[in-house]
């Protein structure tokens, strides 16, 4: 069998960005320990870092992307883009990347987004698996859009946001996928093309386990006639802090777990909103003074652009953090999974992006649910409401609301039963990797079917 596998090559295709970039890597990883060779392909924006991957291969494919477009300040129009423009770039080096590798080429993985790969794959009798970022249960919905627009749900309408959605308990309209951006049209499509390019793979990824997303892996099993692989969660399976594990397209700040172990137990509120997410100063004002309030310390990310017309740190009054002596410490970018799994940390407010969502919930952290657009308000909703390990953070965003919330889930009546929850969880998550383990066994049955393309 090991020797079997040594014999083949996999071509993965990542998106350039962060929320996306990092399961590709970590995937490839995984499949490298059972024995593959692994080449990347990747844009010139946004392109890993070779030397922190020396058993891989990579090979950029030109996206023709101008220094404006290059930006991931609308991601639905650069995704658009990148698949507008990759589909020629690949199609013409695929004959040399599939005769030049030394070892048979069982088949192709690219991200969920880059449906332009389906039709190149087809056309190269290439087998194409998908590696879907997201989770399972915001996927479903995605997959219903056609539905939901017909029953009048989608465009969200503001006058409807409190209704719930029939078919999606227990979802109301405000927790639908919207996303802002230069075409009010692109995000329907976009999602309706990657989803229709997944129906006519010929499998597809989840970073994400059984007894997380049972109900929506199940009924994507009776929808899509394809296998389904929920191997999650990806970055349990590499350990933590290592090279493997840092795909991080920026430099994380590390001064910050000094200043965490100098922190008590379960006493921090961490604060990240990911890599896309962006706010206004005026909500940045709210968020710092709600934190200055809660009276709890706390860890903020302020990743560089962020802010909305504004560099960021200026913006805070003068002395902020001095006159909160210590309690509350700043970086641009932290080792998230490091901060995650320090014993210092109480919460994690969230924007819900899956990826944090399955970092908190892999260390049992309760979250503070403030998701943005896309997936992220499906992935509070859950959080929220099915697996119960946060609150959502409602109405606006704004000083006194940010000081309740984060009091309801460090200290408040409910906080006990929302931290033995994550706890719960956090076993499920670590038990589903092990031998026999639900993840465990879907790799099995991945690694199986994709010698069974070669043979
Ligand atoms: C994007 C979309 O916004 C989201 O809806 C989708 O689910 C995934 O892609 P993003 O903003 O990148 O999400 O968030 P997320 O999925 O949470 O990924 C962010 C990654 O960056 C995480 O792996 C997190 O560990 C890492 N990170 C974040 C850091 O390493 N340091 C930080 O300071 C902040």
């Amino acid at each position: 069998m090991e020797e079997e596998k040594k014999q083949h090559r996999l071509l993965l295709m990542a998106s350039p960005l962060q929320g996306h970039m990092t399961p590709l890597l970590h995937l490839a990883h995984i499949l490298f320990s059972k024995g593959f060779s692994i080449t990347i392909l990747h844009t010139l924006f946004n392109s890993p870092d070779p030397d922190s991957y020396p058993h891989f291969s990579f090979h950029a494919i030109p996206d023709g992307l101008s220094e404006a477009e290059a930006s991931t300040l609308d991601a639905v129009h650069l995704t658009d883009l990148i698949n507008t423009r990759c589909a020629h770039p690949l199609k013409e080096c695929l004959p040399s990347l599939l005769s030049d590798s030394p070892q048979p080429v069982p088949c192709f993985i690219s991200d969920a987004a880059l449906h332009f790969t389906q039709p190149i794959c087809d056309e190269f009798k290439l087998p194409r698996l998908v590696l879907r970022t997201g989770g399972a249960s915001s996927f479903l919905v995605f997959a219903s859009f056609p539905l939901l627009r017909e029953k009048g749900y989608l465009p969200v309408q503001e006058s409807r946001l409190e209704e719930p959605v029939v078919d999606f308990p227990p979802l109301k309209v405000k927790d639908l996928p919207k996303f802002q951006s230069q075409d009010p049209e692109a995000f329907y499509k976009l999602v309706c093309r990657f989803v229709e390019e997944c129906k006519a793979s010929s499998g597809v990824i989840w970073n994400t386990f059984e007894e997380l997303e049972s109900a929506a892996l199940t009924k994507l099993r009776q929808d899509f006639s394809l296998p389904i692989y929920p191997i999650g969660p990806f970055h349990k399976r590499l350990p933590t802090g290592s090279a493997s594990s840092s795909a991080s397209l920026l430099t994380p700040d590390k001064s910050c777990i000094s200043w965490l172990d100098k922190q008590e137990h379960n006493s921090v509120v961490y604060v990240s909103f990911g890599s896309i997410a962006a706010i206004s100063e005026a909500e940045f004002l709210e968020i710092a003074w709600g934190l200055a309030n809660s009276q709890q310390p706390f860890l903020w990310v302020i990743r560089p652009g962020s802010i909305r017309d504004s560099e960021g740190l200026e913006a805070l009054p003068s002395g902020f953090l001095e006159n909160l002596g210590g309690r509350g410490y700043i970086v641009k970018w932290a080792p998230q999974e490091q901060v995650l799994s320090h014993p210092a940390v109480g919460a994690f407010w969230t924007h819900n992006g899956w990826n944090s969502t399955l970092e908190s919930l892999c260390e049992g952290v309760p979250m503070i649910c403030m998701p943005f657009f896309a997936d992220q308000k499906v992935n509070a909703k859950y959080a929220s409401s099915v697996w119960k390990v946060g609150v959502q953070l409602q109405n606006k965003l704004e000083r006194g609301e940010v000081e309740k919330t984060i009091k309801k889930v460090m200290v408040g009546d409910g906080a006990k039963e929302i931290r033995d929850n994550a706890l719960n969880l956090k076993e499920k998550a670590s038990a589903c990797l092990k031998e026999g383990g639900s993840s465990y066994c879907f790799l099995d049955s991945l690694v199986s079917d994709i010698l069974s393309f070669a043979s």
